[in-house]
């Protein structure tokens, strides 16, 4: 029988993978789509008119699939550390969201008015060093919370990608201070051997916002 590595056994996955196929014919350009697709059936999220911002967009799948929601109306602005080839009614930062320089970019582009909805499906490089990696991504995870926390107006939502592990309860805590209502959400094309998971937080308690703020 043929070895295998790590990168292989991810190829074989992905080829048999139903949700990776479904992408492909759709023409849609990442699996994940289908995640934030049932987040948003179930949920409702996505509406004409919005203000979006999406961090970790590439390759750009999200973006699409806001895009087409939002039938041309309203904003959504992508930011990835990795280039997204360019799509209508979306504008692009490529940069760190991490880099002081590349969030007030950011900012700049949100310009103060109040978002609507700001998703994160930030995840570091894995290196296989699980606490470093976890350790990571609830860094992303809670910058990602404090710039939700600043930008989004009443009524608005927060969608985050995140590991289970030591970190989530808490993390899942501060969600719970900042906003009225959190949820866990597990698509189905999130693959059930990931410890990935994603929490819904809706509607920004006004006090919460106004102290950060201070
Ligand atoms: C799972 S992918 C996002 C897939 C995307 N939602 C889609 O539908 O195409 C995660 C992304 O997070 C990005 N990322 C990780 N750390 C980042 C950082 N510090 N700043 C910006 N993007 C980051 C990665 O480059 C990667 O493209």
């Amino acid at each position: 029988m043929k070895r295998r590595g790590s990168s292989g056994r991810w190829l074989d996955r992905q080829r048999k993978d139903q949700f990776v196929k479904q992408a492909q014919d759709g023409g849609w350009r990442s699996r994940a789509v289908f995640k934030l697709e049932e987040i948003d059936k179930r949920d409702q999220l996505i509406r004409p008119g919005q203000r979006i911002v999406d961090l970790g967009a590439a390759p750009g799948g999200w973006c699409q699939y806001a895009a087409r929601k939002l039938k041309g109306q309203g904003t959504i602005i992508g930011l990835d550390l990795l280039p997204i080839d360019a799509l209508d009614h979306v504008e692009l930062i490529q940069g760190d969201f991490l880099d002081d320089e590349v969030l007030a970019e950011l900012s700049d582009k949100v310009q103060n008015k109040p978002l609507d909805l700001v998703l994160s499906d930030m995840a570091p490089n894995f290196s296989g060093i699980r606490d470093a990696d976890l350790a990571r991504s609830y860094e992303l995870a809670e910058l990602a919370l404090d710039f939700a926390v600043k930008h989004l107006g009443q009524g608005g939502a927060f969608l985050v990608k995140v590991f289970q592990g030591a970190d989530f309860e808490s993390y899942r805590d501060q969600l719970r201070a900042a906003f009225a209502k959190v949820a866990i959400r597990k698509p189905g094309a999130s693959r059930a051997e990931s410890r990935e998971l994603y929490l819904l937080a809706r509607d920004p308690i006004s006090d919460h916002n106004e102290q950060e703020q201070d």
